[in-house]
């Protein structure tokens, strides 16, 4: 995990996975005609050898949590269509995102991602022209790519990708219409607050802060002042700081997390059926934003401006254009000497 002794502990969201590297062995001395062909699981359609040596076979990295994962499958899908050629996803990409999602990109087996003789592609986290023409028909991007600017063409095929199967959805909705009471005319607002790891991650690595009381109060104020019956629906891996911090005293906020860290698929959901969304940083929330749709309240101009943070997040290129920053209280980081 990072530390402050880890100044090269660059990924801007997530902390490192080294598993992922484990299952990667280079054999290139394999021959590509005696590549064991890819496994077909669930719906994934079974490519046949014609195809598959035509079209080659990209991938991503499997790195980072639920945010992440989701980034990296996006902009797999939408680079891949973009240079002509069939996405594979790895089988632990799989693994975290079919439980709750319909994807439909089919899997690698682990001997395929033995054996192929991969060619790495690092990704910044924003599309550049020259994505445009990657070369090569066994490329593995890597990186941890979050951004609309990769996908947003594809916006119906991503929200596609990402529907939740129908037991995920029931059991959301379940959840939401138990919180609506005697209300009429309810509005639901996720609020997804990023704390864990990030509260001393921002300040010690990347000279920024996570989002305060003061700006769930204004974020939620926003809401308060619009809906007539906002419900807000709170979720968090530091629940704790959120029942201490967020003022429930109007009876319209629910905390409803589990903070369950290593299965965020619940919370996700949840929030992911409320009609609007506040978040604070994170791919989690970015991706809450993308799928709801609604109106979405984030947390802007969080480090300082010499922060190395910016040479690998764009604001332009992770928040939508019509999306409303409310600025962060950077003075905890400029008392400090
Ligand atoms: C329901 O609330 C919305 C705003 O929250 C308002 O625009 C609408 O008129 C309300 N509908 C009814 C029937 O009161
Ligand atoms: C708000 O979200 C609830 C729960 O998902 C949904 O039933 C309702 O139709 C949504 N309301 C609007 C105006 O989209
Ligand atoms: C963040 O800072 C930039 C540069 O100073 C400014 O243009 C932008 O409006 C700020 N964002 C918000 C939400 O105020």
């Amino acid at each position: 995990s990072c530390s402050s002794q880890m100044p090269a502990c660059l990924p801007p969201w997530e902390e490192f996975s080294l598993f992922t590297f484990s299952l990667i062995s280079f054999e290139t001395e394999q021959e590509i005609s005696r590549l064991p062909s890819p496994n077909a699981m669930d719906r994934s359609p079974s490519p046949s050898k014609a195809s598959t040596t035509e079209r080659g076979m990209w991938t991503v990295n499997s790195i980072g949590r639920l945010g992440n994962q989701m980034g990296e499958y996006a902009t797999l899908y939408a680079l891949a269509k973009m240079n002509g050629r069939q996405a594979y996803i790895l089988p632990q990409m799989h693994q975290q995102l079919a439980p709750l999602f319909r994807i439909t990109l089919p899997v690698l087996s682990r001997d395929v991602v033995q054996n192929i003789p991969w060619k790495d592609y690092g990704l910044h986290d924003w599309m550049s022209e020259e994505y445009r023409h990657i070369k090569g028909k066994y490329v593995r991007l890597t990186g941890y790519p979050c951004s609309w600017t990769f996908y947003h063409h594809l916006r119906q095929e991503i929200l596609q990708e990402f529907s939740f199967h129908d037991h995920v959805k029931e059991e959301a909705n379940r959840y939401l219409a138990g919180l609506r009471g005697q209300r009429r005319n309810v509005t639901y607002v996720g609020v997804h607050v990023r704390r864990g790891d990030y509260v001393r991650v921002m300040p010690q690595i990347w000279k920024g802060v996570v989002a305060d009381k003061a700006y769930l109060e204004k974020a939620m104020g926003y809401f308060r002042a619009k809906y007539q019956e906002p419900v807000f629906v709170v979720t968090s891996n530091g629940m704790d700081w959120c029942r201490e911090n967020i003022d429930a005293s109007r009876g319209d906020v629910y905390f409803s997390g589990d903070g369950e860290e290593s299965s965020p698929g619940r919370d996700f959901a949840l929030l992911a059926h409320c009609n609007h969304t506040i978040m604070t940083i994170g791919t989690f929330g970015i991706w809450l934003g993308y799928l709801v749709g609604g109106e979405t309240i984030y947390l802007a101009n969080y480090t300082l401006p010499d922060s190395p943070f910016l040479q690998v997040f764009k604001p332009e290129a992770a928040f939508l254009p019509e999306w409303i920053g409310i600025n962060a209280d950077l003075s905890p980081l400029l008392g400090e000497t």
